[in-house]
């Protein structure tokens, strides 16, 4: 039986899996690289089955490189395996980057080509929560995602590879600079739905956006708490499930940073959100916190 290694036992030290709770961040690991190996779960195809073999860098991830793909944990996510271990997404516009990440092409069936861009850790929150371990991700291939705070959409543009041609992310944005790069990549990312609106007035996009699956929020705002759920009240479906990032500083710079997690989980689940996980973004970022938790909409 092949049994492939998934993440990492490095980035998993700060505590139990499963629980809600504070979590350790991770230890370790190369910029942008995926650090450690730990046990996976076997059985989930072989070598050449989800991933490709035998890779060279196209983009120039440490050039000429040869890769192995394999399939992460979290369905949709891969691991490229060579000189360093690297998150990847496979592209959904072959042949492009979108804020000149690496890509590597490796061999897909009967003579062609898969291509996966790299997602750093250091550049985007939820890839920071997957090698963090984050337990269950909710952003996965053919789910609808609503995701607050798009800025230039480097972050989306992984999400849209992550859920796929089956999946759409709607995202929102109210900078209108950041807004322009947004639609940029929307144009050939087509299951990306820019919104350049303020969070704040759902109202103003619910002609766009239908029931989702999930809502990822980086606002990094005091108000976001009341933000997302007002969000999740106009839009998410019942057990759906919100992933946030809490960047500590911006809610309130007076008390440490386990406080204001919690003060925060405090207004989620005033606004019926069951928490579920909560794990800091170390060593990636400092000071903040993903929290993932289940809306309940009928009580
Ligand atoms: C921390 S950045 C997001 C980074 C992005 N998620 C990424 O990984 O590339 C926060 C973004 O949220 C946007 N933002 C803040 N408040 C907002 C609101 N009320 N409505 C829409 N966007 C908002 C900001 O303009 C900024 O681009």
């Amino acid at each position: 039986m092949i049994i492939f290694f998934f993440l990492t036992i490095a980035f998993q030290l700060g505590g139990g899996r499963g629980g809600f709770g504070g979590r350790g961040g991770g230890r370790g690991g190369s910029r942008g690289g995926v650090g450690g190996r730990g046990r996976g779960a076997p059985g989930r195809g072989g070598r050449g089955g989800r991933g490709g073999r035998g890779g060279m860098a196209a983009g120039g991830a440490k050039g000429g490189s040869k890769y192995v793909i394999e399939p992460h944990r979290h369905e949709g996510i891969f691991v490229a395996r060579g000189k360093e271990d690297l998150l990847v997404t496979k592209n959904l516009v072959p042949g492009e980057s979108v804020y000149g990440e690496k890509r590597i092409s490796v061999d897909g069936p009967e003579g062609t080509k898969i291509e996966y861009r790299v997602w750093n850790p250091f550049r985007s929150k939820l890839a920071a929560a997957v090698l963090g371990g984050v337990d269950h991700l909710h952003v996965a291939p053919g789910k609808k995602v609503l995701y607050l705070g798009a800025a230039s959409g480097t972050s989306v543009s992984h999400v849209a590879d992550v859920v796929g041609p089956q999946g759409a992310v709607y995202a929102v944005e109210f900078s209108h600079r950041s807004g322009r790069d947004l639609i940029n990549m929307a144009k050939k990312r087509t299951n990306v739905v820019p919104i350049i609106e303020d969070a704040r007035h759902p109202h103003k996009y619910r002609m766009l956006v239908p029931m989702v699956d999930v809502i990822f929020a980086d606002v990094a705002q005091p108000d976001q708490a009341r933000i997302i759920t007002l969000n999740a009240h106009h839009f998410l479906k019942n057990n759906g499930h919100i992933v946030i990032s809490i960047k500590a500083s911006c809610i309130d710079s007076t008390v440490d940073a386990a406080t204001v997690f919690a003060r925060e989980v405090k207004k989620l689940q005033e606004e019926r959100v069951k928490p579920q996980e909560q794990l800091t973004l170390e060593p990636y970022e400092r000071d903040h916190a993903v929290v993932v938790g289940r809306y309940v909409r009928n009580k």
